[in-house]
């Protein structure tokens, strides 16, 4: 049975944090909102409270887990060695949408990180988060609240759809407020490298140190296309993601001819374009979804996740979109998209 307590983001009630604290501690099983995504948390210290994590989610144990701490006194007690970078980060950084990936420490359990002798670790700046970390005293190993390669969670509702009676509680705080996952940093190298872009932006990195590289799958590999079955499903729509990339004018045009193509062969075609886009396309028996203002990355950055959600819970088969800019924040929206469209897209 799952449990749900509505929390209020601003200030925390004491008594659900309690509760969900002292769930945490007996080995179970707590969902709560962060400013990334929902996270699916679990005692990190606890080897078979993690075991938990990878049931509910039906996600590979081989798949590592980041874990969250509210106070550097843990980061310590989690990694065996924090080189200058690191403690320069975690100043500037936390707490905040940024994970380091460092040596993983004896204490910790190895079902948080399989086959690596590494640990993500992060601290969060969400206030219900905070509260529950603090509360628990506990790092608690939280990959993002979804079944495995869905759409992250954004709400408790998402969380609810995919986990629901397969958590034990359940912090509900509103939208997440940024909506794409953690920047993920690995401090292990030889080079700092990102290994996943998010909310802390490569700019913002390489001005405390010049030398970060990027190791997106994606990001530095213009035609994802040519290797797309060698790609893990990831963030994906239960309908097929068509993502058009290229001139906007020419992408406009082969969108329509797309969504003309597919009504043709008798699909239920769903459309998830920006505002101002939305009505180019009303003349088609479609489903459209706006995600937000052209101008606006934080803005589709907060939605994407949510409305191709939406989309999929209105029955459609195919879902037809387009790139954003990859620049600042669009950096990790092109990363969502792309992974949702599984590594496919089309040039124009
Ligand atoms: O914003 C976030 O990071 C959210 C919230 C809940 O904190 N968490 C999240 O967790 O996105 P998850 O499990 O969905 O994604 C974590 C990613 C995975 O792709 C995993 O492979 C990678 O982090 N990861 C975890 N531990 C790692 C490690 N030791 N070395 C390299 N990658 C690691
Ligand atoms: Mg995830």
């Amino acid at each position: 049975m799952t449990r749900v307590f509505v929390v209020d983001p601003d200030a925390p009630e004491p008594e659900p944090i309690a509760f969900a604290a002292d769930t945490l501690r007996a080995g179970r099983l707590v969902a709560f909102p962060t400013e990334t995504v929902y996270g699916l948390g679990a005692n990190a210290l606890d080897g078979a409270a993690i075991q938990r994590i990878y049931v509910a989610k039906e996600r590979p144990a081989s798949d590592p887990v980041i874990v969250h701490i509210h106070t550097l006194m843990q980061l310590e007690m989690l990694v065996t060695n924090i080189p200058a970078l690191a403690h320069e980060l975690a100043a500037r950084f936390w707490p905040g949408p940024l994970t380091l990936v460092l040596p993983r420490a004896k204490n910790v359990p190895e079902a948080v990180s399989i086959h690596t002798q590494t640990v993500a670790v992060r601290m969060p700046s969400h206030p219900i988060a905070l509260a529950l970390l603090r509360a628990a005293d506990l790092p608690v190993a939280a990959p993002s609240a979804n079944r495995f390669s869905r759409p992250s969670a954004t709400t408790a509702a998402h969380v609810l759809e995919d986990l629901g009676g397969r958590v034990d509680v359940v912090l509900d705080g509103g939208a997440a407020t940024m909506g794409l996952e953690s920047t993920i940093v690995d401090l292990t190298g030889s080079q700092p490298t990102v290994l996943r872009p998010g909310g802390v932006l490569l700019e913002s990195l390489r001005a405390i140190d010049p030398t970060f590289m990027l190791r997106s799958r994606f990001l530095d590999v213009d035609d994802a296309s040519q290797a797309p079955g060698q790609l893990i499903k990831h963030y994906s729509p239960r309908a097929v993601l068509r993502l058009f990339s290229g001139d906007s004018a020419d992408v406009l045009d082969a969108i329509r001819k797309e969504l003309t193509a597919q009504l043709a062969s008798g699909q239920q075609v769903g459309l998830l374009m920006p505002d101002e886009e939305c009505n180019l396309y009303s003349d088609l028996n479609i489903r459209i979804v706006n995600i937000g203002s052209c101008n606006n990355l934080e803005e589709i950055g907060h939605n994407l996740f949510a409305r191709i959600r939406q989309l999929d819970a209105m029955g459609v088969n195919v879902i037809v979109t387009h790139t954003f800019p990859r620049d600042g924040l669009g950096a990790a929206i092109y990363d969502r998209l792309v992974r949702a469209a599984e590594g496919r897209i089309i040039h124009v």
